[in-house]
């Protein structure tokens, strides 16, 4: 049988960089393929020829056996190819069907017919176990369900080979095991699936086989029955994955946080954080846990002065902090913060790569000496950084967002690092990079609390906080449901208690 997709001696270049150097990759079909490979491997740009976005330099596309050139992705989903990109394109002020139509629509009398496409789309949900209402509004939908509604658009338009390009990247746990579900269906019943992905666990999981790019070449192809995720790593970033990070015994100091009674609102007037309590010392990480949606996003914009509509008190270093203090006083009391939004928060977009570092930087006493601004000393301190962190850069002048998510997320973490604060926020450290970056933050991390400083990690991945807590907050509905201290790490409580299955914590554990 002839393969589903056969992409074949693919060299793709942008000005600087060969993305794609002689890349040959066969789909099978009824299979689900991963392609993995870090940040900038040019697993997008192969994926985006593929779908008619762009046009390879050399080399050649077959679709069941038969040549074809694409001149858009009009020409792709023609040959039902279907892409369901890294950031969705779904019209949020329009409800499900009139999205999902959007692409074909059906005519009756020169109308959209709106009842025949809901009947159609009723019919592919039934047939992939899609619980979806189809009248609601996008906005109002969360992450897992707008993917959903973009995987539908594009079986509604005929698709029988499906690109997912880092699904899960945005995805809590349980969303992630339900698209699990529906790739696996899909498959099932004769899909071909192009899974992008650069968490190893989840191509050991779901993949049939799987190809490893690295800088723009395949570096490997294998079938994933006969591999594991040490081979795939070494062949990802040629050598093997850190299975655990040294660190020293915890050496606990003084209260560098302390939170008490946080209350507060979301935009609804929905009690979103509900009397929360904790402390963090110098010396440990102490880790927030819990599924997306449960309070910690809104907890971590209060502490950070983000948000500075609150109940409660929190100090940092023992000093009371006034509820009015901005994000800067705070920084100034010595809180450190990456947060976990880094388009919105972290980072300026239109402004230049220098700018997005120095705008933290400059603040720092070495480099704001009586506020006389040494540009020189911020911007070798920069190279350091981007040599360190291995962040990939068109150049020091290009706009922020011409870096991809996760070289942003390198810059920011290397940016609030550099600051050196004595008390780190981290939000989603991790989120997006590729395995050598997140070992890279990770052992950062680890080295900060080894050097007496204190740190409070929140993040989705559960593996993420077992690997580095001292000590494990769980959020479950506002509060914390419950603490797993040292030496009592398990996932499994800790998943409990994500669950809300288990709810275990007093007032009384706060002195
Ligand atoms: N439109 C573009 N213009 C210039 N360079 C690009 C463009 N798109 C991607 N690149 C570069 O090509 C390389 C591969 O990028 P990409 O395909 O996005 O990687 P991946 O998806 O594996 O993270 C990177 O070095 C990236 O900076
Ligand atoms: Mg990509």
């Amino acid at each position: 049988m002839e393969d589903a997709v056969l992409l074949k001696d693919i060299v793709k270049a942008f000005p600087g960089t060969v993305a794609n150097n002689h890349i040959t990759i066969s789909v099978r079909k009824n299979s689900i393929h991963g392609i993995v490979g870090e940040n900038g491997a040019g697993k997008t740009t192969l994926m985006k020829q593929l779908y008619g976005m762009y046009r390879p330099d050399e080399g050649e596309i077959w679709i069941n056996g038969k040549q074809v050139v694409f001149h858009s992705p009009r020409d792709a989903i023609n040959c039902r190819i279907g892409m369901v990109h890294q950031h969705f394109t779904l019209v949020n002020s329009m409800s499900v069907v009139e999205n999902i139509i959007l692409g074909r629509p059906v005519l009756k009398y020169g109308f959209v017919d709106i009842r025949r496409a809901k009947k159609e789309i009723g019919l592919l949900c039934g047939k992939y176990n899609f619980d979806m209402d189809l009248d609601a509004k996008v906005e109002d939908l969360p992450v897992g369900l707008k993917q959903r509604v973009e995987i539908l658009k594009a079986l509604y338009l005929g698709a029988d080979v499906l690109i997912m390009d880092e699904p899960t990247a945005v995805l809590t746990p349980q969303e992630i095991t339900e698209l699990f579900v529906t790739l696996k269906n899909l498959r099932d019943q004769g899909a071909s699936i192009i899974l992008i992905t650069h968490k190893l666990s989840e191509v050991m999981q779901l993949t049939d086989e799987v190809t490893v790019l690295r800088d723009g070449r395949v570096t490997g192809h294998v079938f994933t029955k006969d591999t594991n995720e040490q081979e795939l790593a070494r062949m990802m970033i040629g050598r093997g994955l850190l299975l655990h990070i040294d660190r020293q015994e915890a050496k606990i100091g003084g209260k560098a946080l302390g939170v008490r009674n946080i209350r507060c609102k979301n935009d609804d007037g929905m009690m979103v954080v509900n009397d929360v309590s904790f402390d963090v010392h110098y010396g440990e990480i102490v880790g927030i846990a819990g599924v997306q949606g449960n309070g910690q996003t809104e907890l971590i914009e209060v502490i950070s002065g983000i948000n500075q509509e609150y109940a409660g008190r929190i100090e940092i270093d023992g000093q009371e902090v006034l509820t009015k203090s901005s994000p800067w006083q705070r920084r100034a009391m010595g809180l450190g913060h990456i947060p976990e939004d880094r388009q919105r928060e972290g980072s300026a977009p239109d402004a230049t790569i220098e700018d997005n570092f120095l705008m933290t930087t400059y603040r720092k006493p070495e480099i704001n000496r009586h506020a006389l601004i040494s540009r020189k000393k911020a911007l070798q301190e920069l190279e350091d950084m981007v040599r360190e962190f291995k962040i990939k850069i068109p150049g020091y002048r290009a706009k922020g967002s011409a870096l991809s998510g996760g070289n942003m997320q390198k810059l920011i973490f290397a940016r609030e690092y550099n600051l050196n604060p004595r008390c780190l926020i981290a939000s989603q450290p991790t989120r997006g990079v590729d395995i050598g970056a997140m070992e890279f933050i990770h052992s950062h991390l680890a080295r900060m609390r080894d050097q007496g400083k204190a740190v409070l990690l929140v993040s989705n991945e559960l593996s993420e906080i077992m690997l580095l807590s001292d000590r494990v907050l769980v959020m479950y509905e506002g509060k914390i449901s419950g603490e797993v201290k040292a030496g009592e790490l398990s996932e499994e409580k800790i998943g409990l208690l994500m669950a809300g299955i288990v709810q275990e914590r007093g007032e009384q554990d706060v002195e």
